[in-house]
């Protein structure tokens, strides 16, 4: 199990930047930073993340003994324990989302940004946790409008102990991962998961692929059935179900 060492700070420009600093530094797996608040936080696909005061922002170091192309299996972890940590104080259970996002009632209340840091080995990966606790009010958000634990609860909650509670339901998935592999988070994913069978389309840049959705692959991409019976594997883009 992972001994959690938590930096606690007031301000920063993005916890990735400041975790990545304490790794470079030798900083243990286990180490996290979080903030109150970020300057710029940021988001997949250079998207910012708004984070003022109300939410957690954390990111946590990992070094996995992993290929560079299995670091992505990583954020299904961490999507995985977001979901099942804040499942505890909601009435419904959250979903997840391919690839990074946690959704709730079809609205997200948190997302995953992993990095990672490599020679010919992995050295070091960054799990950025942004998760909507107490925030009522967000900017607009053009894929899925965004909703936080106090907008579904209708009541504050303590951010150190929601984000406990999600670091507990990480350390048990990425036991589960060490011990069993990425079989068993793939199928822990389609428990979790809102699309299986479901036509969706993903939207890379001026790209539009639709499919069936069959679940996630061991590279972190997507499965799709197209129109012809075939399975494609896609990797980047935003997923749109309707
Ligand atoms: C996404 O949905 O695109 C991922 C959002 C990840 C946001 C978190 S907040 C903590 C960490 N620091 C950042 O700058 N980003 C991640």
């Amino acid at each position: 199990m992972i001994q959690f060492k938590g930096h606690h700070v007031k301000r920063v420009t993005s916890t990735q930047d400041r975790a990545r600093r304490l790794a470079k530094q030798g900083a243990l797996a286990g180490t996290y930073v979080m903030a109150d608040v970020q300057s710029r936080g940021r988001g997949r696909l250079e998207r910012s993340w708004s984070s003022p005061r109300g939410g957690i922002y954390a990111t946590l170091i990992l070094r996995p003994h992993l290929k560079p192309n299995g670091v992505s299996q990583l954020t299904y972890v961490a999507a995985l324990a977001v979901a099942k940590g804040l499942k505890a104080f909601l009435k419904t259970t959250p979903k997840v989302k391919w690839p990074n996002d946690v959704l709730v009632n079809r609205k997200k209340i948190a997302g995953i940004l992993t990095q990672v840091e490599m020679n010919a080995e992995v050295e070091f990966v960054l799990i950025g946790m942004g998760i909507n606790v107490n925030r009522q009010r967000f900017p607009k958000s053009f894929l899925h409008p965004p909703t936080s634990l106090n907008l579904e609860t209708s009541k504050d909650h303590d951010l150190k102990t929601v984000f406990n509670r999600v670091l507990k339901e990480f350390n048990l998935y990425y036991d589960l991962f060490q011990r069993k592999g990425f079989g068993a988070i793939q199928s822990e994913w389609e428990k979790y998961s809102m699309l299986t069978d479901q036509e969706v389309t993903v939207k890379d840049f001026d790209r539009e692929i639709r499919g069936k959705y069959k679940g996630i692959d061991e590279k972190g991409g997507l499965m799709l059935e197209t129109s012809e019976k075939k399975i494609v594997h896609v990797y980047a883009g935003d997923l749109i179900c309707f």
